[in-house]
């Protein structure tokens, strides 16, 4: 029998998805020896799981190189993706704003200038509300934007606002809430249908022994 095949991105996610795998009883002994391979079969030789860059996550599934995804809500509104998202993981939770310094001042018949990871989220939020503005793709250390004179502001996640505090940088307008979703590709869900449900349920059940606990 084919295993099912899950993509991870590294960083912010991994650590709670393979706690939640763990408490599943899913195990990749070889992923706790801090190992750099990138792909990882569970004890039990039924799921794989390959570590792949977050942002990554949506394709790999999308295009059935893996059949399950933990990614970010943040990464699926960026990039959009023709997946099932099935499932609010609850974890990884976070926000997209937009942010600036505190005396961020106005100019008036000016564009406006957005640096950001996620030019896509930041012109859908300034496109609702009527307001034209040009953004610059940065690939991280965004903050740095609006501090040097590259930016107005910066529509950037924000978890703990450490970093926001940290660079005297301030939540200028609160743009959506993010968390961890899982997401299935659309053939996997029709071929592979009694072991993706079975593991959705699983993980479903417990999310909600986690709610009850907390
Ligand atoms: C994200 C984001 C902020 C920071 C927010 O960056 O871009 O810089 O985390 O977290 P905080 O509110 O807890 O300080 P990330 O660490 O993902 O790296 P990046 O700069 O490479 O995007």
């Amino acid at each position: 029998m084919d295993e099912i095949k899950i993509a991870l991105g590294k960083g912010r996610l991994e650590k709670f998805t393979l706690q939640a795998l763990q408490e599943m009883g899913i195990e990749f002994p070889e992923l706790k020896k801090g190992s750099r391979k990138l792909i990882f079969n569970d004890t039990e030789d039924k799921i794989r799981i390959v570590l792949v860059k977050a942002s990554d996550v949506p394709t790999y599934v999308e295009n059935g190189a893996a059949d399950i995804g933990f990614v970010g809500k943040d990464t699926l509104l960026e990039q959009g993706a023709d997946v099932f998202e099935v499932l609010d993981l609850g974890f990884g939770k976070c926000k997209f704003a937009v942010a600036g310094l505190p005396d961020q001042a106005t100019k008036p018949n000016q564009k406006l200038t957005v640096a950001t990871k996620y030019p896509k989220v930041a012109k859908n939020f300034y496109n609702n509300k009527g307001v034209s503005v040009e953004t610059i793709y940065l690939n991280g250390s965004v903050e740095l934007a609006p501090l040097i004179g590259l930016s107005d502001v910066i529509v950037d996640i924000v978890e703990t606002g450490r970093t926001l505090k940290e660079n005297g940088l301030v939540v200028l307008e609160d743009i959506s809430e993010i968390s961890a979703r899982l997401i299935v590709n659309k053939a996997s869900f029709k071929t592979k249908t009694e072991r993706i449900h079975s593991f959705i349920n699983q993980l479903d059940d417990l999310l909600k022994k986690h709610s009850i606990q907390n």
